[in-house]
């Protein structure tokens, strides 16, 4: 396969399809998949919530991500100058690039939260990782995790880690330093490379554990909680949430694939590569949920029990599995990997921006973005404890009992998102100039028919409606 080359903005590209492909599933997969999917589910009742956000995967997601990567290699800039430089050439208004700006900042608010999260995560390795060391220097590596501590000692530990602000920020810092220093590195070699050692091992291990789980957890239960869909739980709010997770996981309308995809070289055929991005990332979903549930339903957790619920039910799975601490130990890496292979396409977006806008070198855009990102995660982690009181959207019935964290998610997720999802929609399926799409997604005849109508119609209609009945009556009730 022929490199991309460099790209408009000076940028190395990605070195083959293969690598484009790793860094897009890098970044769909993360902490949307493995935390997000199986809280949202969880919340939602599972079985409806489930099927809903499969339907807006296959219908919606797909034909988007496709469409942003089109846009993206079409303008082959920085998210806010690639829709511009397609608006122009479609005899479009250049205000376009709002929905580019729109993107960045929605990207930006996420990585500010993503990070935080992102750092229980580190604390988890560096918990196992102890255990690990300790049940080496007892010369007992089959122990299990987190051995002589009972249940509620284990999932004890989140509400323990929540208390301390200290610990939080600090892991907050560390992880977004680890994302600040790759996209400082630059797409080719620090992006890239990430993604193709990362994502292989995280997919073997994801599926070790859930086989695991299968044999000892509740299978079973597991399996009609997140199957078997009650109609009766389907309001507007499971739609809303389902829609944003299913934008939130593909890493749709946030500048990700918009800015990767002016790294795709114009040999490379969009549709298939779209398709194996929302399937690899779909499945991972769904697998995380046959490994949470399982645990979740055996020790009597609360599947409804929020952000909290994946750090504490896998704890308890490697505290009866046996290896568990080494196991458990790798797991946690991996996780920390999936985020960070995401982590990076959030920052590389506005970091591209500014680089483009101001003319600064990569490193310090970076920097700047990034700084600015953690300081906001602050805030959310500070929501944990000392501001365990406050609730930035009080006033709105929706995000009346939110803390920092989850308005912030909440706010990009069910608003922000599916509006940078409409404006793609919009744009390409009615205003970016029909040949330039149609050559640009590589598809022919029927299926070039089948996408842009799920594009220009289907797109459109389904998410002004889950906005309509999503956030309408919350705002008419408040
Ligand atoms: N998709 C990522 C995940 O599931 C996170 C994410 C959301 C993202 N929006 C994005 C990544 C935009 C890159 C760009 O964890």
């Amino acid at each position: 396969m022929a490199a991309a080359g460099i790209t408009a903005t000076g940028e190395q590209g990605w070195s083959s399809r293969t690598a484009f492909i790793l860094a897009a599933v890098g970044a769909a997969v993360g902490l949307g998949n493995i935390w997000r999917f199986p809280t949202l589910a969880g919340e939602n009742g599972g079985g409806a919530f489930v099927l809903v956000y499969i339907g807006f995967v296959v219908l919606l997601g797909l034909p988007l991500v496709l469409s942003e990567i089109f846009l993206g290699r079409a303008g082959g800039e920085d998210a806010i100058r690639s829709v511009r430089n397609v608006a122009e050439r479609s005899n479009r208004s250049t205000s376009w690039k709002g929905l580019g700006a729109l993107q960045i900042t929605t990207g930006f608010l996420i990585l500010s939260f993503y990070s935080v999260v992102a750092g229980w995560v580190i604390n988890y390795v560096f918990v196992s990782g102890g255990d690990f060391l300790g049940s080496l220097m007892a010369a007992d590596p089959f122990s299990v995790a987190f051995s002589g501590e009972t249940q509620d000692q284990i999932t004890g530990r989140m509400g323990d880690l929540f208390a301390s602000p200290g610990k939080l920020i600090l892991l907050h810092a560390l992880f977004m330093g680890a994302t600040i220093y790759i996209v400082a590195s630059g797409v080719h070699n620090g992006i890239e490379k990430a993604a193709t050692w990362l994502m292989p091992a995280f997919f073997v291990l994801l599926v070790i554990i859930t086989i695991y789980g299968a044999f000892t957890g509740n299978f079973a239960e597991a399996v009609a909680f997140l199957f078997t869909p009650d109609f009766s739980k389907l309001t507007p709010m499971v739609l809303n949430d389902a829609l944003g997770q299913a934008l939130f996981s593909l890493s749709l309308a946030a500048g990700g694939l918009l800015t990767y995809g002016a790294y795709v070289g114009k040999d490379v055929n969009l549709a298939p590569t779209a398709g194996m991005i929302a399937m690899a990332d779909t499945g991972v979903a769904i697998l995380a949920g046959l490994m949470i549930f399982p645990i979740v339903f055996a020790v009597g957790l609360d599947p409804a029990g929020g952000p909290a619920l994946i750090f504490q039910t896998l704890p308890v799975a490697f505290n009866a599995m046996p290896g568990g601490a080494l196991v458990g130990f790798v797991f946690f890496i991996l996780i920390f990997f999936a985020a960070l292979t995401s982590s990076i396409s959030l920052l590389e977006g506005p970091t591209a921006w500014v680089i483009d806008r101001f003319g600064i070198p990569r490193k310090m855009a970076a920097l700047a973005v990034g700084f600015t990102a953690f300081m906001i995660g602050v805030t959310a982690a500070l929501g944990y404890n000392v501001w365990a009181d406050v609730r930035p959207l009080g006033f709105w019935n929706i995000f009346a009992d939110t803390d920092i964290l989850d308005t912030v998610d909440g706010f990009t997720g069910k608003i922000m998102l599916p509006f940078g999802a409409l404006l793609v929609a919009v744009f390409v399926g009615w205003r970016a100039d029909v040949n330039l799409v149609k050559a640009g997604s590589g598809l022919e005849g029927g299926m070039f028919v089948l996408w842009r109508f799920l594009v220009a119609w289907a797109a459109p209609i389904a998410v002004f409606l889950v906005l309509l009945f999503g956030l309408v009556p919350g705002l008419l009730a408040s």
